[in-house]
Order: structure tokens, then sequence, then C-alpha cells
């Protein structure tokens, strides 16, 4: 399924990804409102309600600490870096033939040795002062296995240490990003209406902080394969904290749910997003929990770019959530996202 999305004449930057053929395929797409015209029309886009091509809007995520990753693209329709990589030169850059097991071998060892975080930030100074650990050389220090922090009895929820000796720092600058750090480890809120959690784990309230969900230590990727839905897909902006988002330039999709759980209701999304790759209604709108580092380097935020900047990324949790964080907690959290 993975070798079928590839880059085609509606540019931008986008994916095409064809509908899943499937006889267990759970939904159609029954109206698109596509302001690029590449879903809509049948030469690039569907040819049937369950038929073609879907046009999507993602950014692309760093090449860079790889090892740390649990799912491969948003979607996770890559089950490896070496299919990853065997996609990637066969559609993107158009070859002929794929590569060699030795290539392939060499493409991931050069993707793998790859580690990019802050270093430097332009209040605090240096990363590492002071006994802290930012930077890329301590990142790459950092031992992983999958599901290393799992939810459950033994879950550490103080995933980012590295700037603990900056607890009541006399720099002003460095305290507030201790503060940050520890706001995000330990300010607990509750976790409502998030698909690929609260309904699997039949708990329509669960109390948790940032590290819930962001749980590799020092990463903040989740640890293990999991596909989550917060509604940044979700359109018109209809869920708490939308309005913050800015998703009025992306097509909007119309999902109809022929069979299965949700056989009967309609979804509209901005992107369908792991629903294309299972053909499950169940699956509209997840994407996994993305990795933290190098964030700084890297507006604008979430999958579909829907956050310029940082402080919309903590105004959209604080309304989403309804966390009642204060305008110095706020500065705070920003100060500690822009280090990592
Ligand atoms: C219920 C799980 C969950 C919780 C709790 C959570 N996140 Fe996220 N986070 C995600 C998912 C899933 C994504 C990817 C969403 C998307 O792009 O659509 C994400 C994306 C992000 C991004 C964007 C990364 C990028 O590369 O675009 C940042 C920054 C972020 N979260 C910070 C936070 C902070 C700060 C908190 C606490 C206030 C928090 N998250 C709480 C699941 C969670």
């Amino acid at each position: 399924m993975s070798s079928e999305v590839r880059i085609g004449p509606c540019g931008q930057a986008l994916v095409f990804i064809p509908m899943p053929a499937m006889d267990s395929l759970q939904f159609s797409i029954t109206d698109v409102v596509d302001p690029y015209n590449c879903t809509s029309n049948p030469a690039t886009g569907l040819t049937s309600p369950t038929t073609g091509i879907v046009s999507e809007y993602r950014r692309p995520q760093p090449l860079a600490n790889l090892p740390f990753l649990t799912s491969i693209m948003w979607d996770g329709r890559e089950p490896s870096l070496a299919s990853q990589a065997s996609d990637a030169v066969l559609i993107h850059a158009q070859s002929a033939a794929p590569p060699v097991a030795d290539q392939i071998d060499q493409i991931i060892q050069f993707e793998s040795a790859l580690f990019a975080a802050q270093t430097y930030d332009n209040a605090a100074g240096d990363l590492t002062a002071d006994g802290a650990q930012g930077g890329s050389v301590a990142l790459s220090a950092i031992p992983f296995v999958s599901n290393i922090n799992p939810p459950g009895p033994s879950f550490n929820p103080s995933t980012m240490t590295m700037f603990f000796n900056w607890n009541n720092s006399p720099d002003a600058n460095k305290a507030s990003i201790a503060r940050g750090q520890n706001i995000f480890n330990e300010k607990s809120f509750a976790i409502t209406g998030v698909a690929g959690l609260n309904d699997v784990t039949g708990k329509s309230s669960i109390p948790g902080t940032c590290s819930a969900c962001h749980n590799t230590p020092q990463v903040g990727n989740h640890s293990s394969s999991e596909f989550l839905d917060l509604g940044i897909a979700t359109a018109p902006a209809a869920m708490a904290g939308g309005t913050s988002l800015s998703l009025a330039d992306l097509p909007v999709f119309t999902v109809h749910c022929e069979s299965g759980p949700f056989a009967g209701t309609d979804r509209q999304v901005t992107d369908l997003r792991r629903a294309l790759i299972t053909g499950q209604c169940a699956d509209i709108g997840k994407v996994k929990t993305a990795l933290l580092r190098n964030l700084a380097a890297r507006p604008p935020y979430f999958h579909n770019g829907s956050a310029p900047d940082l402080a919309t990324v903590v105004a959209f949790y604080d309304d989403r959530f309804q966390i009642g964080l204060t305008d110095q907690e706020k500065a705070d959290l920003v100060a500690f996202l822009a280090t990592l």
C-alpha cells in the first residue's frame, strides 16, 4: 500500500494516498471542499466515493532522531526504515529499479546516525551549561527500546529531566525553562475525547500530564506505536481549542461510515490520516504522537502545520483540555519547548 503514495502534479507539501482497495473498507468520501482541486478532479483524485486518490497536506518531519521512532510517517504507513528508503527511491527519486539490500543498509546507517536538538537558547545561552543536558550530543547517547515507558503502574511521568539542575537558578531565563519542564512532567489535567485513548481504555476522563502521551524519556514521542486523534483534523474547527488553529486553507472531506462500529455516522475532517491505511472508521483523524526535539527550528506545528508557533500550541492544549495555565505558566512551557 505504501508504495502507491506518490508526489503528483498538484505539488505543494502534500501526500497522495489511494483509497484502500480492500473488501473491509468501512467508509466512502461523499463530499470534498477542495481549494486545490486535487482530490475533486478525477484525473488526479477520486474516481468514485470509494476509489481513486486522496490528496492531503502534511508537514514533512525531520530526518533525524530516527532511532527513537516507534511509527514511521504521521500515519505509520511505512512498516520499517527499509521499506521507507525503498519507496522513497522508487517514488520520490523515480528510480526505475529498487535499491539493493546493501544500499538500503547504507541509507539506514547514515540516517540513523543523525541527531538534532537545540544546543543554544537566545535568552538562556548554552543548553549544556550548569549541569543541563540539552543538545544533540546528549540526545544521541540516550538509550531507547520500544515501549520503554509504558502506561501502567511503572509509568514514570518525569519524561523530561535535562534541565533539572536549573530548578531555582538565579538566572531568570534558566529558571523559567526549568519551571516549564516541571509543568510538562507534573501539571495534571483531564484528558477527554481522545480517540485511541479514552475509547480504547473505556475511561471518558484520564488524569495525565503532557508526558502521558509524549512519554519517551528526553525525546517526547509515544514510546510504543499508538495512534491518537486530539481533534486537530476536525473541521470546521469544531472542537475546544480549534479556533486557535489555522485550518482555513485545508480541504474538508465528508466521510460516511458504511460499515463497522460507526456505521451510519458522518465525519468532517481535513485529513483522514490513519484511516486511509487501515480502511477503518475508528482510525479517521488518528496520527502518531509527535517527537518533540528540535522544535524551535521547525515551525509550524502539528501534522498539518495549523499552529504557527509554540505559543499557539500551548494555547491550543490549554483550551482543548481546560488546563487553566496562567500566563506565566504558558510562557515557561513555551520557553522549555523552545530548548528541546
Ligand atoms: C492525549 C495525548 C497528548 C497529550 C496529553 C499531549 N499531546 Fe502533544 N501531541 C499529541 C499528538 C497525537 C500530537 C500530533 C498531533 C497532530 O499533529 O495532529 C502531538 C503534537 C504535539 C506538538 C507538535 C509537534 C510537531 O512536530 O508538530 C507539540 C509541540 C506538543 N504536542 C506538545 C504538547 C504539550 C506541551 C502538551 C501538554 C500541555 C501535550 N503536547 C500534551 C498527543 C498529546
